[in-house]
């Protein structure tokens, strides 16, 4: 193998790419790539509750099946994205968990961590076990995201519970805590994490049994500036409090950057190695995935916050419309 993951294993470290099962089925360029390049895969959305669980106890993972078996047929970990989170979750939950009491929401909050992570026991090293907690702008003093289904019917003890059930369930696996908006130097950013290090004080107060942090790393730098000592800091932080970190959904919004592609590919490159060199340089990283493989795949090319208004393509990730490895490619290389 001559990609990332060879790169990254010198530092005792994994590389990976979020897929989509799809594109591994049809695919034969995005399959090649994704074998060559990582040691670690995950699902774009296939663990999402809105796709695996169209009905109440009716299951679907088919999708997330074919990238699990893929990952094991090429000797790769697996992280599991995502068990509780606010958002993709089918359309009949929220409605239940309103008319249900104490007892039946909590049911229906664990019934998916314990169906999906006895599914993949022993196949899935690592769960983001609750997603997306923080929102800072939704009016609650704690920063706390207000507007979250969990949260209303439990309180911040959702947190605890999910970790719990997830650490009984499956014990061997890494449990993650995950949120975005943590990187940049923005009050917005500041706020975020200040948020996330009080709600540590307050779980890893409890004895809630959190394994790692996780940094989803959707960098917007032509939004918001980004500061290496302060997101130094801010990782040391995390480590200090004997946590693992991952970076587990990297890519660069590159919407408003330089309108030449070339000269644009340079400048996100010297941004991604920036932020990887400070990401990589704390020994609690443990591993790096980019949100996708290429830019005709990437959600930034669609995303209506990120994409380009006159239609072209993004180029926030390593690999170009056609998989030819970009800049971008090489910047994450040097920076393991
Ligand atoms: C995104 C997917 O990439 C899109 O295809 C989908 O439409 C919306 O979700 N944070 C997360 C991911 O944790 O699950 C999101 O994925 C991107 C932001």
């Amino acid at each position: 193998r001559d990609g990332l993951a060879e790169h990254a294993r010198r530092s005792g470290r994994h590389f990976g790419l979020a897929v989509k099962s799809r594109l591994l089925r049809e695919d034969r360029s995005y399959r090649t790539t994704a074998a060559r390049e990582c040691s670690i895969l995950v699902q774009e959305y296939e663990l999402k509750r809105g796709t695996t669980e169209p009905k109440p106890g009716k299951y679907d993972f088919s999708g997330a099946d074919q990238i699990i078996d893929f990952a094991q047929a090429h000797d790769m970990h697996a992280r599991g994205h995502t068990l509780v989170w606010y958002a993709a979750n089918p359309k009949w939950l929220e409605p239940a968990v309103k008319q249900a009491g104490k007892t039946e929401q909590r049911r229906l909050m664990t019934s998916y961590i314990d169906v999906a992570m006895r599914r993949y026991a022993g196949r899935i090293a690592e769960w983001d076990v609750v997603n997306e907690t923080l929102e800072p702008n939704q009016g609650r003093a704690d920063g706390m995201r207000a507007e979250n289904l969990w949260m209303q019917a439990m309180g911040e003890h959702y947190i605890d519970l999910a970790f719990h059930r997830a650490r009984a369930t499956d014990p061997a696996a890494a449990l993650y805590l995950g949120d975005y908006g943590l990187e940049h130097d923005s009050p917005r950013c500041e706020r975020r994490r200040t948020a996330m290090l009080k709600l540590l004080d307050r779980l890893l107060g409890r004895g809630v049994p959190i394994d790692a942090i996780g940094i989803q790393g959707h960098l917007k730098p032509y939004k918001e500036p980004f500061n290496q000592r302060q997101f130094a800091d801010f990782l040391q932080k995390l480590s200090g409090y004997g946590l693992k970190i991952a970076v587990t959904e990297f890519d660069i919004a590159d919407r408003g950057g330089p309108p030449n592609p070339e000269k644009r590919d340079r400048e996100v490159a010297s941004i991604a190695k920036a932020f990887l060199d400070v990401a990589l340089d704390n020994p609690a990283t443990q591993s790096l995935l980019c949100w996708g493989v290429s830019d005709r795949d990437s959600w930034l090319s669609r995303y209506p916050d990120y994409k380009w208004p006159d239609g072209q393509l993004s180029r926030g990730l390593p690999f170009d419309g056609d998989m030819a490895r970009k800049p971008f490619w090489d910047a994450i290389a040097a920076a393991f």
